[in-house]
């Protein structure tokens, strides 16, 4: 696919401004286009964008209030973009895609593109229409590969509650589709392990300070009243693309 055209189909995607869900239908790169930003080259342009959040910054009440997403997203996730823009500028990597940059760079760079992408692709995992179970071929992986979606749900919770100081919890899949938690530090992610993230939850502490100060049990049991399940189906569905 071009740039231009996916430029294009990026546009249509984020018009639609209603609903993400539709964009299912759209190829893998074009979804990855869409949700992740395309770069914007050439004059003073920074390199990587911050994806616009999929839903108004109070659509998660009462799990997160919008003064927990407006630090979170308005403060946090937007600086490691303007970290990253700084870091790489007139640099091989600003010619990369994000994810190029999270599997192939180190140091600050890799903290700061990884941390962009994950938050990008954690806003999405939630939804104010979310929560229930999985649906589909996702849900019979789960109960496959964790006995049943309550053992798995609270090896999830587990994994992301235990997880020592700053990290995110992972749902991730390998190329076969069989699935594994993975908790993993700082910036780190499943495409650093060639593994496809299909769920996650933020658990650094910047996610939730402000509604649930260091309870971090009481904010990751309210995961699952918002979980995205079309979204991490989607992921699940689309793991064996070129791209992802
Ligand atoms: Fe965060």
């Amino acid at each position: 696919m071009s740039d231009d055209a996916a430029r294009l189909s990026r546009r249509q995607l984020l018009g639609t401004g209603t609903s993400v869900g539709c964009a299912w239908v759209l190829s893998s790169r074009v979804l990855e286009a869409g949700l992740f930003g395309m770069q914007q080259k050439g004059g003073s342009q920074m390199a990587f964008t911050q994806p616009p959040l999929p839903y108004a910054m109070n659509a998660l009440v009462p799990y997160l209030s919008e003064e927990q997403i407006q630090f979170h997203y308005g403060r946090h996730h937007a600086a490691y973009f303007r970290n990253l823009n700084a870091l790489v500028e007139g640099k091989p990597e600003a010619e990369m895609s994000l994810r190029e940059v999270v599997k192939k760079s180190s140091g600050s760079v890799f903290n700061n593109a990884g941390q962009a992408w994950n938050h990008t692709f954690y806003w999405h995992c939630m939804s104010p229409s979310g929560g229930g179970e999985p649906k589909g071929e996702l849900a019979a992986a789960i109960d496959r590969d964790f006995g049943s979606f309550q053992q798995f749900r609270k090896a999830f919770s587990d994994a992301a509650v235990t997880l020592f100081g700053s990290g995110w919890a992972w749902l991730a899949s390998d190329a076969d589709g069989k699935l594994s938690i993975m908790a993993l530090s700082n910036a780190d992610t499943p495409l650093r392990y060639e593994k496809e993230p299909i769920l996650t939850i933020d658990v650094w502490e910047h996610a939730y300070y402000i509604d649930y100060r260091n309870e971090r049990a009481r904010f990751v049991e309210g995961f699952w009243s918002v979980v995205n399940w079309d979204f991490a189906l989607a992921r699940f569905k689309g793991r064996t693309g070129p791209e992802w």
